[in-house]
């Protein structure tokens, strides 16, 4: 099966992305060949468009860090998944293609009667938001969580998955009213319009919080510090706003806080597998049972890549987009 060739998203430079004649993949040990139905877009794949986020070494060089799909094919040493099971995954690369080589521990089995494009959803972000909410820095029943970029597609799924683990207060903040509306409407309990609110005013005068989700960074780093309570955790997942700033530590020493900041994509099949175990315990029959939800803004036939990107550059949208096959 891998001479033949599929259809996937090339960016070539500087010219709007296209669909092309490429080789399907060849399986790895460990690895499982998926027919995509449905890839998720992820800021990073703008970046990577961009040259600045690589893949990993050994990742496909074709942009896509999620899909959901059928699996056709089994490589050597797997043996969860067969051929016609529905699947959705995490990928180091490669979503944007008609054909995906994913490794099993990356993958979680989708329920009949879940569509494609609603599976395409969950992936990268349960997956993010476990391994650095959950995991790296710990996030408790009972805590307080502010979430920044509430409505990105990690933002949404941060607000559902920290409220059904009990979290006391979830503060989250967005670019407009209408983006406000559904972190209310996803269960958080305070959000700030940052274009007309001070949000660092807002949640030390509402109680502080004792983990922060931030993709921001920039002037935001010193302001996570301020509204974090003693043994706070900060986690940041990137740094939109910049990766560099004029910080003031003593508060990081006299409350006792933690800085932390990882990301997901290089990590090792293996930290893959655990993270996917994880969330298949934890919070995906939440998803089958609809508690979590998929939020979708849009999905686009594959062969429109480039307006699918621009939307998400534009930055207006909530939660997912997505390509369809
Ligand atoms: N470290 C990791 O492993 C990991 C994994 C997944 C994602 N990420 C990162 O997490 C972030 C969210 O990813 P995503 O795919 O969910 O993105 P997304 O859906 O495009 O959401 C990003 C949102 O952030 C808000 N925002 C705030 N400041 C911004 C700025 N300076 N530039 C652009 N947007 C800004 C925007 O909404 P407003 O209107 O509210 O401003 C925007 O819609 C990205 O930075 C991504 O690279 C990291």
């Amino acid at each position: 099966m891998s001479a033949e060739t599929m259809k996937a998203v090339i960016a070539e430079d500087g010219q709007p992305l296209k669909l092309a004649d490429v080789a399907r993949p060849s399986l790895k040990p460990g690895e499982v060949l998926v027919k995509v139905a449905a890839s998720g877009l992820n800021r990073a794949d703008l970046v990577q468009r961009k040259g600045a986020y690589p893949p990993p070494p050994g990742a496909s060089s074709i942009m896509g860090l999620e899909i959901s799909g059928t699996v056709v094919e089994t490589g050597e040493g797997t043996a969860r998944f067969a051929p016609g099971d529905r699947v959705a995954g995490l990928l180091a690369g490669g979503g944007y293609a008609e054909y995906c080589a994913v490794d099993e521990g990356s993958l979680l089995p989708v329920p009949d009667g879940m569509s494609w494009q609603d599976a395409a959803c969950f992936p990268e972000a349960l997956m993010t938001v476990w391994a650095n909410v959950f995991d790296r820095v710990g996030f408790k029943s009972g805590e307080a969580f502010l979430c920044h970029g509430g409505t990105s597609g990690i933002g949404v799924m941060a607000i559902q998955m920290t409220k059904l683990a009990g979290a006391s207060k979830i503060f989250a903040t967005a670019g407009t009213d209408e983006k406000c509306a559904l972190i209310r409407d996803l269960g958080g309990d305070r959000a700030i319009n940052y274009k007309t609110e001070d949000f660092e005013a807002i949640v030390r005068d509402e109680g502080s919080v004792d983990v922060t989700l931030d993709m921001v960074g920039g002037d935001y780093i010193q302001k996570n510090i301020s509204v974090s309570r003693p043994d706070g955790r900060i986690i940041n997942i990137a740094y939109m706003n910049g990766f560099t700033a004029e910080v003031n530590f003593a508060p990081v020493l006299m409350k006792r806080l933690t800085l932390a900041a990882t990301t997901l994509r290089a990590r090792p099949v293996d930290e893959k597998r655990r993270i996917r175990d994880a969330v298949e315990k934890d919070f995906w029959p939440h998803v089958v049972s609809g508690k979590i939800r998929p939020v979708l803004e849009k999905a686009f036939p594959a062969s429109e890549a480039e307006a699918a990107q621009a939307l998400m550059g534009q930055g207006g949208h909530s939660g997912k987009i997505v390509l369809t096959w």
